[in-house]
C-alpha cells in the first residue's frame, strides 16, 4: 500500500536551483498539456522563477497559446495600467516574454466595483475548468494571496484590508511611499486557492524560516492562513536554505 505525502517540502541551497527546477516542472506541464490552466503569485520571490520560465521558453520555444493564467490578487482602486499594479509587474516578469493570448491572461481589475468583480473571477475560473497548477508564494505573516491572518478566513474571491506588514513589504511598488499603498485588495479566498489540482509555494530567505515551519507543523489556525495548505493532497513546498533553516531546527532537536 502507498499513501501520498502532503505537503513534500524539497531544499534546494540557493533561488536560482529552486527556479530552475520549478520552471522545468512547469514547461514539462505545459508540454503535456497546452491548454494548462495556471495560477500565478507576484512578490519578490517568485522573480527568479519568471526569469527562468521566460529564458526556458525562449530555449525551447515553449508555446503558451493555449494556457489560461489567473493571478491571485491586485490592489483595490489600482487601475492594471499603474506602475505598482500587481498587473504590471506580471507584465514585465513574465506575460510580456511568452506568447500568452491577452483574453487567457485572468486579473482582477482593482478598478470594478469589488464585489463584481469578485464574483466575475470566480465564474471565470470555473468556466475555465478551474485551476491545474497554482503557484504561491508566503508573506512574513503566514498570509496567501491576500488572505490576511484573522479570526476568520474567506473562502472565495473577496475584497480584503490589508495588514500594515503586508503594505510595508509592498512598499517599493509605490515609489517607497507607505501612504501611496492601498489599505485595500482583492483576492482570491482560501477555498479557490486549495481547489487547485496541485500546489507549489515558494519560499525564500531566513524572514519566512519561522512562518515554513509552523505551515508544515502547526496546527490549522486561522492566524496562519497558509497552515490551510495541509488540507490539501498534492503540495509541493520548494524553499532555499535560509527559509528550512527552523524546520531543519525543529528536525535536529526531534
Ligand atoms: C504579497 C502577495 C503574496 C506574496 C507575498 C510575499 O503580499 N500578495 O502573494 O506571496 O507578497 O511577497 P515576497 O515574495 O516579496 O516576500
Amino acid at each position: 500500500m502507498s499513501f501520498v505525502r502532503s505537503p513534500r517540502i524539497t531544499v534546494f541551497p540557493d533561488t536560482g536551483t529552486a527556479a530552475a527546477v520549478v520552471a522545468a516542472r512547469i514547461a514539462g506541464a505545459l508540454q503535456q498539456n497546452p491548454s494548462l490552466v495556471i495560477g500565478l503569485a507576484t512578490g519578490r520571490t517568485p522573480v527568479a522563477l519568471y526569469a527562468e520560465l521566460a529564458r526556458v521558453t525562449a530555449a525551447r520555444r515553449l508555446d503558451w497559446s493555449s494556457a489560461t493564467t489567473f493571478n491571485l490578487d491586485e490592489f483595490l482602486g489600482v487601475p492594471p495600467e499603474h506602475p505598482g499594479s500587481y498587473r504590471q509587474f506580471m507584465e514585465g516578469h513574465l506575460f510580456r516574454h511568452v506568447n500568452l493570448r491577452p483574453e487567457r491572461i485572468n486579473f482582477l481589475v482593482g478598478t470594478a466595483p469589488a464585489e463584481e468583480e469578485c464574483r466575475r473571477y470566480e465564474r471565470a475560473i470555473a468556466a475555465a475548468g478551474g485551476i491545474d497548477l497554482q503557484i504561491l508564494g508566503i508573506g512574513t505573516n503566514g498570509h496567501i494571496g491576500f488572505n490576511e491572518p484573522g479570526l476568520s478566513l474567506q473562502s472565495r474571491t473577496h475584497r480584503v484590508e490589508l495588514k500594515p506588514e503586508t503594505r510595508q513589504s509592498n512598499v517599493m511598488l509605490f515609489g517607497g511611499d507607505l501612504s501611496n499603498v492601498p489599505a485595500e485588495a482583492l483576492s482570491m479566498g482560501m477555498a479557490t486557492i486549495l481547489q487547485a489540482r496541485s500546489v507549489i509555494l515558494l519560499a525564500n530567505g531566513e524572514s519566512k524560516a519561522s512562518c515554513v515551519a509552523q505551515v508544515v507543523n502547526g496546527p490549522l489556525t486561522t492566524s496562519l492562513p497558509a497552515s490551510f495548505l495541509q488540507l490539501h493532497h498534492d503540495v509541493d513546498i520548494i524553499l532555499d536554505a535560509a527559509a528550512a533553516l527552523e524546520l531543519e531546527r525543529e528536525h535536529r532537536s526531534g
